[in-house]
């Protein structure tokens, strides 16, 4: 049976004083699923993911996730709260620590952890699944090849055993081969029953590593389907996937 891990709705946010960025948005994410939003530059892809991690707030709505201890509304917490609930965000920066070893990176990714010993066996089962981390344990991160630098912003992501991971632009700055290797990760990570939630500029792509495709445009959802029939629907491939009208 399908199990619900993230359900939105009516989603309202912006930031500051502004306007509403992201206008009632309704989203689920089931165990296991690969979802993937896309949408022109501008649409509010990424402001879903932030409101969703708490960077920003939501005006309105609800996010319940479904964590380890129940269900628990996100709407409103602090994102160093929500991370500590077993949802993972991997924002567009990546936001790895340059200045730090691979071994830092990792204790860092952990540090909520109380229990150390637990922190060390995660550490060691992160470390088998990306091998090549564990010969660059004393390497700066940000001396890194752009595929180690890769594996890294997923090992810090998995330490933690997330239910839910929110990744925004897994593509970018990537050459193809990096990108492919990324979009691997995704889909192993996603085997093991995490649910993941992503935005991606190579709509193809993502959507083919995806099962459920979400369109956005000016702030709101324009329709959700399975990502194959998103991938070859006419009117979506005119629109967002850069096909030309016959
Ligand atoms: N920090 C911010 N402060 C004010 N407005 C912002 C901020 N971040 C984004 N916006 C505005 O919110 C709207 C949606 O931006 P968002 O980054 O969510 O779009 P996107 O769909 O992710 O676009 P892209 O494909 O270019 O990444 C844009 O009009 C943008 O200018
Ligand atoms: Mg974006």
């Amino acid at each position: 049976m399908t199990e619900c891990m993230l359900k939105i709705e009516n989603v309202v946010a912006g930031y500051g004083y502004g306007p509403d960025i992201i206008k009632n948005i309704n989203l689920e994410l089931n165990k296991g699923d690969i979802k993937c939003i896309i949408g022109p530059n501008g649409a509010g892809k990424s402001t879903v993911l932030k409101a969703i991690a708490g960077i920003i707030k939501p005006r309105n709505g609800s996010v319940v996730f479904n964590s380890d201890n129940g269900e628990i509304n996100l709407s409103g917490m602090e994102t160093y709260k929500i991370m500590k609930t077993g949802l993972c965000f991997i924002p567009q920066d990546r936001s790895l620590f340059g200045t730090l070893t691979v071994s830092e990176n990792l204790t860092m990714a952990g540090y909520t952890l109380n229990d150390k010993h637990e922190l060390k066996i995660r550490t060691e089962e992160v470390l088998e699944t990306f091998p090549r981390l564990k010969e660059r344990l004393s390497q700066y991160a940000g001396t890194m090849s752009g595929g180690e630098q890769q594996q890294l912003i997923f090992a810090r992501a998995i330490i933690l055993k997330p239910r839910v991971i929110l990744i925004d632009e897994p593509s970018l700055g990537l050459a193809p081969a990096i990108v492919e290797q990324a979009f691997q990760h995704i889909e192993n990570i996603a085997s093991q029953g995490v649910s993941i939630l992503l935005v991606e500029q190579n709509a193809r792509r993502g959507l083919s590593s995806s099962n459920y495709g979400t369109v956005m445009d000016l702030g709101e959802i324009v329709f959700e389907k399975e990502a194959n029939e998103v991938l070859n629907d006419d009117r979506i491939q005119e629109l967002y996937l850069g096909k030309r009208k016959k």
